[in-house]
């Protein structure tokens, strides 16, 4: 399958938005658990961001002409043989560099400092005690908390470098050049613990990197319509929905490029949540006027989940039926050449096809992969350079409904994968009850936009209840309910004992055959997410 790579790291020169990424910033990823959200931080500033590998050549990076370099934490010693290292001639390319923990050290040890081991590893808030209130810290009081999380520290700065804060067991947690734009910050502005690390991160942009913030996700938007136009031209475009934001902001920017030409198609699996496919249907067909086919083959999944249990096998079987639905579809479609997903930079970085790649531990997401070569379409992609968040300003600013724009993610596989055991539609449909009033009643008590995913699951284990006189033997179910910034750690959310109290409450009494409500307080690790 080709890739028409619609995304930034390929601008139309002939586009008068790609002025949009002539100024950008690459931060060499060392394998920081952080290293994604000093990207989105930067981003946050209106200056585009690129993570890539941290030992990329010196001529490759001043290839991408970054205004600035930001060197990432890492898990690794610089002082050990094979930790992770950069092209030393980065330091004199007259570049600005931001080096951070692991970067920091890096950068103070290629310049003739030393790093050793701290007496005790420090993980959490510090109070940083400012010295020189220039540039980097221009506007900061002189004292404010930070976040540190290392083992190792500079113990001999350079000859060239002075300090310009430091904490109780840190003397130079922060250090700047006396004469090159080389900076190190021993703490972690990126993470939101730091107090002003936001504002931290605009001044080593705008007072020492002199950027101008031409990164807006609306130029961004008429960017990619253009390059839409240009690569599709009269051909037609195929999107899948599921009902996610993804697929729909990628629907709703595809549509405002070429509006009729293109086709989405929703494959109704037996597997969404209650009243989803008519949600699905009155959004792209009322609100976008888009041609919209819908594909009810919840007979086709529901016979090839019978009887099956295993989780990854539900899954398998699941994405097999999706395939030959789709393609089934898609053949009715005539003239059509390319496929739309809504692929992240997330994903494009986990999956190490970022711009020339990523250096940390690469994890194999569920959605990542897409439909099968054999289908024969070219790949159109046009969120693969934005973040989950972007996405959702895009959706916003292309008119999407909020309440669209800001829902959970929900997996592909489905209610699948939350209906424990085998499958059949009486028991979904329980599922599907329980789970709307899990979710309704988090709306009403205003929490749905602060917690990050809620659900209920179907247990297949039953016990004795008592209702009116009767006593009864039926099923339980556990509300799930967690709050993440990336969904590979997760809290449990703390919600409000009489929002709990209400969902039981509701649950139990309106909907059939269930009379026990659990509430699961386990977080991930160990834990997943879902329950399968
Ligand atoms: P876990 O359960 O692994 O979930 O903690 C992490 C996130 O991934 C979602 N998830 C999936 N998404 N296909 C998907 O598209 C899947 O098979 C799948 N399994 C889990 C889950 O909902 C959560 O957001």
């Amino acid at each position: 399958m080709n890739n028409s790579s619609l995304g930034a790291s390929n601008p139309d020169p002939s586009s008068a938005a790609s002025d949009l990424l002539s100024e950008r910033v690459l931060v060499l990823d060392f394998g920081a658990q952080y290293a994604q959200l000093i990207a989105r931080r930067v981003r946050d500033q209106n200056v585009y961001c690129e993570l890539i590998r941290h030992d990329v050549s010196a001529e490759v990076i001043m290839a991408r002409k970054p205004s600035a370099i930001i060197l990432s934490g890492g898990p690794a010693s610089v002082y050990e043989a094979n930790s992770p290292k950069c092209d030393p001639r980065i330091f004199s390319l007259g570049i600005p560099i931001l080096g951070i923990c692991y970067g920091m050290q890096l950068a103070s040890q290629a310049l003739g400092g030393a790093v050793e081991k701290c007496p005790a590893r420090e993980f959490g808030r510090s109070r940083l005690e400012i010295a020189s209130m220039e540039k980097l810290f221009a506007g900061f009081p002189h004292e404010i908390d930070v976040w540190m999380s290392h083992g190792d520290q500079v113990h001999a700065l350079p000859d060239d470098f002075e300090t310009l804060a430091s904490t109780s067991t840190c003397p130079f947690a922060a250090v700047k050049h006396k004469t090159l734009p080389i900076y190190g910050l021993q703490f972690h502005p990126e993470v939101s613990h730091t107090a002003l690390g936001g504002t931290l991160i605009h001044n080593f942009l705008y007072n020492i990197a002199n950027c101008e913030g031409k990164w807006h996700l609306s130029d961004f938007a008429q960017r990619s319509i253009e390059q839409i136009r240009s690569v599709v031209g009269k051909d037609r475009v195929i999107c899948g929905l599921s009902g996610g934001v993804d697929s729909a902001v990628t629907a709703a920017l595809i549509y405002k490029a070429i509006g009729p030409q293109l086709t989405c198609i929703l494959i109704d699996n037996g597997l969404l949540r209650k009243d989803e496919q008519a949600a699905v249907i009155s959004e792209f067909t009322n609100h976008f006027k888009a041609d919209l086919r819908v594909v009810d083959a919840s007979n086709r999944f529901l016979t090839a989940l019978a009887g099956i249990r295993d989780p990854q096998e539900k899954r398998r079987r699941i994405g097999h039926a999706f395939i030959d639905s789709f393609k089934e579809e898609a053949e009715k479609i005539n003239g059509a050449k390319f496929l739309a997903q809504g692929t992240l930079y997330p994903d494009v970085i986990e999956s190490g096809a970022a711009a020339d790649g990523p250096s940390a531990t690469i994890k194999l997401h569920h959605n990542v992969g897409g439909l099968p070569e054999e289908l024969g379409f070219e790949l159109i992609e046009p969120l693969r350079d934005l973040f989950k968040d972007e996405v959702r300003k895009l959706g916003v600013e292309l008119g999407l409904p909020e309440h669209l724009v800001w829902r959970h993610p929900f997996p592909g596989p489905g209610l699948a994968v939350r209906c424990l055991g085998d499958i059949t539609k009486e028991k979904l449909d329980v599922l599907r009850e329980a789970d709307a009033i899990v979710v309704g009643e988090i709306k009403n008590a205003n929490l749905y936009r602060q917690t990050s995913q809620a659900f209920a699951v179907l247990l297949e284990s039953q016990s004795v209840g008592v209702m009116g006189d009767a006593r009864t033997y039926e099923n339980a179910v556990a509300v799930r309910c967690v709050n993440t910034d990336d969904f590979m750690t997760a809290d449990w959310s703390h919600l409000p004992y009489d929002l709990l109290a209400r969902i039981s409450t509701r649950i139990i009494n309106e909907v059939r055959g269930v009379n026990r409500v659990c509430y699961d307080i386990s977080s991930k690790p160990p834990a997943t997410i879902e329950w399968e």
